[in-house]
């Protein structure tokens, strides 16, 4: 975690990552599926943030709503992203272009369907520095050479000649990280960056994540399903759920006192230490459709603890300081 992050979250600038009320909605034959409802989230300077959640809960949305990559089916109906404190919604495509890569990147969670397979490596990480710095391809390929370097890929020189094939699912993501990061840029979105990996090469590349963030000053919105990578990644936690935040806070606090029963499930379902070789627990029945959205708590159906009052939705209450769930039955901690 970053000094700067911990502790000290509200800070006199504007956030890097600014997501204010944000409502995505796919019109479908069933109705309006609103999949992403009503997000409010924060990226401070050098923090990494996690957003997770089960299958369908609208993390991808979210980020390609951040890059303006949205399907064109959705439609964004209601909120705001800003990035520094200048918004990014409305803005014309050739603008939102520029902003992609200089201003903020993406890892995708598969690298061979972003990677270019005709292209050798060094000019899809070199691309970046001709088509935003206006650089020739000579000095674009040396800036590549030195990126791939930056991500600790084996004999650079060689390998950026070479095909993404020729790399291994490791190398892969790595390509992807130097291009991400090619033009310095404030804010990476990693949308489940490791989990086509395996666990060995999954931690090099987290603690390759960890090294851009404390080397480059560079913020970040990660996502994941994974409460292990969460612990091990975020300084700050957002835990969405069929569209909608139920629980928000520090890691420590959320991971010493989980205050939403689903976010409680999702720790029990995680395995840690010893506990990794236990089987894992799945949480009883399934995420709601975003058509057919429960009326008030939308983990109702699921939960342990359901009464009356959970046919109202609650607000995100104050479990203690730096941390919120949205459950009635939340605890508050002075
Ligand atoms: N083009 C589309 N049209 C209609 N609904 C869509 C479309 N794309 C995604 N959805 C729906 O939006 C919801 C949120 O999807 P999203 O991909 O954001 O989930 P996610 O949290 O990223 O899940 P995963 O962990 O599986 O990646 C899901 O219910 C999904 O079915
Ligand atoms: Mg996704």
């Amino acid at each position: 975690m970053s000094a700067e992050a911990r502790g000290h979250r509200r800070q006199d600038r504007p956030p890097v990552l600014g997501i204010a009320g944000l409502t995505i909605e796919f019109a479908t034959r069933r109705g309006a599926a609103r999949v992403v409802d009503d997000v409010t989230l924060d990226v401070w300077p050098q923090e990494i943030v996690g957003l997770i959640g089960e299958s369908g809960s609208g993390k991808t949305m979210t980020a390609l709503a951040v890059l303006g990559l949205l399907p064109r089916t959705a439609r964004i109906t209601t909120g705001d992203i800003r990035l520094s404190g200048a918004s990014l919604l409305g803005l014309p495509e050739a603008q939102l272009r520029t902003i992609r890569g200089r201003q903020i990147a993406m890892i995708p969670q598969n690298p061979m369907s972003a990677l270019n397979p005709v292209l050798r490596v060094g000019a899809q990480v070199g691309e970046p520095y001709v088509l935003h710095r206006g650089a020739d391809w000579k000095t674009a390929l040396t800036q590549a050479v030195r990126r791939l370097a930056d991500v600790h890929l084996p004999l650079p020189d060689e390998r950026a000649s070479e095909y993404p094939h020729q790399f291994s699912g490791g190398m892969q993501q790595r390509a992807m990280t130097a291009m991400a990061i090619a033009l310095d840029p404030p804010l990476l979105v990693a949308d489940e960056p490791t989990t086509a990996l395996d666990v060995t090469i999954q931690a090099q590349i987290l603690r390759l994540l960890r090294e851009i963030r404390d080397e480059h000053h560079t913020s970040m919105l990660f996502i994941t399903h994974d409460l292990a990578v969460v612990a091990e990644m975020c300084d700050w936690v957002y835990v969405m759920y069929a569209g909608r935040i139920l629980e928000q806070g520090s890691v420590e606090r959320i991971f010493a006192r989980p205050g939403h029963p689903y976010t409680q499930a999702l720790l029990r379902a995680t395995p840690t230490g010893e506990a990794a070789q236990a089987e894992l627990i799945s949480i009883p029945g399934s995420i709601p459709s975003p058509v057919d959205l429960p009326r008030g708590c939308r983990f109702v159906d699921r939960c342990p603890y359901r009464f009356k009052h959970c046919d109202e939705e609650p607000p995100l209450l104050t479990v203690e300081a730096d941390h919120t769930a949205r459950c009635w039955l939340v605890e508050t901690h002075g």
